[in-house]
């Protein structure tokens, strides 16, 4: 993921006790490629030292109005000039209500009045605090002149009480502030996406299934919501974390994969089959476990419907941008596949090259030609996907 290369945040820290994962958020920014320049409320010095932020990043902290490191003393203007975002997280209750009424008392409030950046606050406070009618009409009114609100989530509070005031984990404002930077390709657009394998039982310990890790899928998924679509995921047996903002429907076998999409067709813009179906399934489910002696030596197989086939070949269908993955004449299958399936686009690769690793190498299949793309791992695999749909969508439109 090398979107943050070459971008610069401003991390505001105020006092709260989610400072500590402000620490930790630094950390992962810094390693993803982009600068952070952190400031200091007096209360967040409280909680998490300027040294800490400053062994992060790299770089010096900001605390006061009246800092004279920068050349012509005007740090409260010239620290947001060029910067990507400005996010302050956390962002306490005080520093909503200061925020809302334009206050400019410190050098983080000078800062966001002074801007020429985004704003996102992370709140992080106690659950009444939250829930108080002055912070919710704060909260309402900051959204209202354009500040991007981050949370907050609900759960086990630093105080002890349980409820709405958590903080979000570094990690999420983490993608948070990624799926923010991506350039809103897909806005207003709806997408339905298969992932990950099926799993087809026999009785209720045994099946047939395919390798398929289902990173791709979901790495797709998460580029298209970041893109700014709605995004719908119907997945089959994958242990992997559920993408921000996508809406997942998990599923086992072929026919269930094959139900959730037909369900969830109507509306959508695009249908993308990633998912590595099971072709057949076992003829017979036994209810009970077939006894090691009893196991059949030959297995009576049913083929399972092609659910991509079936959507590209109806009336309504949406654009539909199928997967190839081949152990050889990759060019040959996969053009074929688009040609037989009536496919807007085919994404091919080679199997060695792909499954279940973190990186792939993909060659797009469209009515104009081959697109190779390079190696590379697979968000920016699924980031260069979604700009060529989104220019197919554009020029199919045009
Ligand atoms: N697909 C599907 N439903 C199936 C089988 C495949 O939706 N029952 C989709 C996959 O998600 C993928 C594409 O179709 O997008 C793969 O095409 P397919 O011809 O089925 O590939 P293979 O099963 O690999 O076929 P072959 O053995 O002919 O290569």
């Amino acid at each position: 993921m090398n979107a943050f290369h070459g971008k610069r945040f401003v991390l505001g820290v105020t006092g709260g006790v989610a400072a500590y994962k402000a620490a930790e958020l630094a950390r992962l920014l810094v390693k993803a490629g982009a600068e952070v320049d952190v400031v200091l409320t007096a209360a967040g010095s409280r909680f998490v030292g300027a040294v800490t932020f400053q062994a992060l990043t790299g770089r010096p902290v900001w605390q006061s109005l009246w800092d004279e490191r920068m050349d012509n003393g005007m740090a409260h203007i010239d620290l947001t000039r060029g910067a990507a975002a400005l996010l302050v997280a956390p962002a306490t209750a005080d520093f909503l209500a200061k925020l809302t009424h334009g206050f400019a008392d410190d050098l983080l409030t000078t800062l966001c009045l002074a801007r020429d950046c985004p704003l996102l606050v992370a709140p992080a406070m106690n659950r009444q605090m939250w829930e108080n009618p002055a912070t919710q009409r704060n909260v309402e009114q900051l959204s209202a002149d354009g500040v991007i609100i981050l949370g907050p989530a609900e759960g086990d509070q630093a105080c002890g009480e349980t409820g709405a005031g958590r903080m979000f984990e570094a990690a999420e404002l983490f993608d948070d502030l990624h799926a923010f930077i991506q350039p809103k390709l897909l806005a207003g657009k709806r997408v339905l996406l298969t992932a990950g394998p099926t799993f087809e039982p026999l009785d209720p310990v045994r099946g047939l299934t395919n390798s398929s890790s289902g990173k791709m899928g979901f790495a797709l998924a998460r580029a298209c919501a970041e893109a700014g679509a709605e995004v719908t995921l119907v997945a089959g047996p994958v242990a992997l974390a559920t993408p921000r903002g996508v809406t997942r429907l998990d599923v086992q076998t072929a026919l269930q994969m094959r139900e959730e999409v037909l369900q969830n067709l109507s509306g959508q813009d695009v249908f993308i089959a990633v998912a590595a179906v099971a072709d057949y399934r076992p003829r017979q489910l036994e209810e009970h476990k077939i006894k090691k002696k009893t196991v059949p030596r030959t297995l009576g197989l049913e083929p399972n419907p092609d659910i991509l086939a079936e959507v590209a070949t109806r009336a309504d269908a949406p654009f539909c941008v199928g997967f190839a993955a081949e152990s050889h004449d990759l060019e040959k299958y996969a053009e074929a596949k688009r040609a037989g399936k009536k496919l807007g686009l085919v994404v091919g690769n080679l199997i060695q090259d792909g499954l279940g690793c973190d990186t792939n190498r993909v060659i797009l299949f469209d009515a104009e030609g081959a697109h190779p793309l390079l190696l590379a791992d697979k968000a920016t695999v699924a980031g260069r996907i979604v700009s060529h749909l989104a220019n197919l969508l554009e020029k199919l439109h045009a």
